[in-house]
Order: structure tokens, then C-alpha cells, then sequence
């Protein structure tokens, strides 16, 4: 199984289709897209910004900006991940309203100081091995007056209802080892305000995973699992007893998972 958490930190990651596979389900989740729409709810875009989306993946949400930006203003998305970006533009070429992606980096983005209205960045900064600098970059580009808005997990929040307490905590501590910033949903504040960013806003957020959910929680999490096993960091037989209890609960239409994560807004001054 592909592990999709690393995939999202290694742009020369093999099994491209398995994270486009991953996104474009993720795009019609309910839970993905009550995201989306809390973002827009704080900062909604307007016709003729200049918007940014920082990790845009294949560009889901930078399509449906341009819808809004129209001819007098521009959506743009960057990814490190070339094979993302790439499927980005062939999708971008389709699109009624321009819409455009390039490859880059977070922490190191190309376009000029003073460039955007709206900088936005979901579930992005997680894999980022430098979390402060993108954010010091997205402070950079956006326009005195401009609004930086990002959406991220704190995966130490993760509520999974277990018998065995202490196999839900070692199964977290191997998921929060499986990305760079498994905390940052907390440290987005004191990010956003190191960097400059003013008049913070901050909506805490809960996702709720029930039965139906357990496919796409394997997808996201499975190959992770699965390779700290291999890698010694947790035992075979946990991981037959994690992935067997919740099987159980599916079933009986009773698996209770939940995480928390933080919108977080803030101006530019
Ligand atoms: C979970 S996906 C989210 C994609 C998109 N925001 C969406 O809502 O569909 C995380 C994305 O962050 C990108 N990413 C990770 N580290 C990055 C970095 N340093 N610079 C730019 N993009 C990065 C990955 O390539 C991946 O496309």
C-alpha cells in the first residue's frame, strides 16, 4: 500500500497516481469540503484578486478560485511535486476561467513581495519541513492589507474509541512521527503572529471519521502503518489488532474516530 503521508513530503515520490488518487477523493469528502468552506467563510475571495494557493496538490481549489477572481484577477497555485503540478495545468488547460500552477517551493516561493490579496494553504503545512519560513514567505508576497488564511491538523487531538487505550496512543505516536509537523494545528497562532500577521481569527474545527470512512482512513494511513512495522517501530501483531478492531466497529456501524484542526486568519499590516 502506498504510504500517502510520505508521499506528500517527497516530491520525487513513485506512486504518483495513488496521491492523485488520494486527492481527488479527498476533494469530495463532506469533511474536506466543510474545510474549504470555513477558509472561505473567514476571508472570502473576491472578483480581480491576486490569490495564492500554497501546496495546491492538482489545483482543485485554484480552478474554483479563478471561477471568483475572474479575467481581472488571478488564481495561482505552487507544489513541489512536479507530477502534481503537471497533472495541475492539463486540468488548468480545461478550465473555463485561467487558473494557474507552477512548481515551487513553500519555503522558497518565486513571485515578488507584495503580490497577493489572499494567500491561502490547507493541509499543506504539516509535510513542510520548515513550517515558519512558508508562512514568512506567504507573508511576503501578500499585499499590506492582505489576508493569509491556513487550515492544518493537530494529530495529537486524534480520538479513537479503543478498549485497548494504549494502542490508540502508540498508534499515534507512530502516525505523529510520520510527518514533520504532527502539532502544527496549535503552533499555527504563534507562527502567524511571529511572522507579522495581525488581527488573528482562529476557528477550531473537529472532523468526525464513522464507519463509512474506515476505506479512506486505510488510504490515508495504511502504508505509514504498514512501514513502521516493517521499520521495527511498531509490532505486527498491534497493527492486526488496530486494524481489526476497527474493522469491528465498521461493521457494526459503530467506529468512532475524530481529529481537530484550526483555521487560522491574519492580516497583513
Ligand atoms: C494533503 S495535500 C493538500 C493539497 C491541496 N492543498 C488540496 O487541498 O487538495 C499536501 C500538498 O502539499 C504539498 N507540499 C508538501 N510540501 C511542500 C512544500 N515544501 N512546498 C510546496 N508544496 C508542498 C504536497 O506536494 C501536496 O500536494
Amino acid at each position: 500500500m502506498a504510504n500517502v503521508l510520505q508521499g506528500f513530503q517527497d516530491p520525487g515520490h513513485s506512486d504518483a497516481a495513488a496521491l492523485f488518487e488520494w486527492l481527488d477523493n479527498a476533494d469530495r469528502l463532506p469533511m474536506i469540503l466543510e474545510i474549504k468552506q470555513r477558509m472561505l467563510e473567514l476571508r472570502p475571495p473576491r472578483a480581480g484578486e491576486q490569490i495564492l494557493d500554497v501546496g495546491c496538490g492538482l489545483g482543485h481549489e485554484v480552478r474554483r478560485l479563478a471561477l471568483v477572481t475572474g479575467p481581472d484577477g488571478r488564481a495561482v497555485g505552487i507544489d513541489r511535486n512536479e507530477l502534481m503540478i503537471a497533472e495541475a495545468c492539463r486540468r488548468n488547460n480545461l478550465s473555463p476561467l485561467p487558473a494557474d500552477s507552477s512548481v515551487a517551493d513553500a519555503q522558497q516561493l518565486e513571485f515578488a513581495d507584495n503580490s497577493f490579496d489572499l494567500c491561502r494553504a490547507e493541509r499543506v503545512l504539516r509535510y513542510v519541513h520548515d513550517p515558519r519560513r512558508a508562512i514568512d514567505e506567504m507573508v511576503r508576497v501578500l499585499k499590506s492589507g492582505g489576508h493569509a488564511v491556513i487550515f492544518d491538523f493537530d494529530s495529537d487531538q486524534t480520538i479513537v474509541d479503543m478498549p485497548d487505550h494504549g494502542l490508540v496512543r502508540r498508534i499515534a505516536e507512530v502516525l505523529d512521527g510520520a510527518v514533520p509537523n504532527p502539532w502544527i494545528g496549535r503552533q499555527l497562532v504563534r507562527y502567524c503572529l511571529d511572522a507579522g500577521l495581525t488581527d488573528l481569527e482562529v476557528v477550531p474545527h473537529a472532523v468526525l471519521f464513522r464507519s463509512p470512512m474506515l476505506p479512506v482512513y486505510r488510504r490515508l494511513v495504511g502504508g505509514a502503518l504498514s512501514q513502521a512495522v516493517e521499520s521495527g517501530a511498531l509490532g505486527s501483531a498491534d497493527l492486526a489488532n488496530w486494524w481489526d478492531w476497527l474493522e469491528h466497529v465498521k461493521a457494526r456501524g459503530q467506529l468512532f474516530t475524530a481529529t481537530f484542526g484550526f483555521v487560522v486568519l491574519g492580516r497583513k499590516p
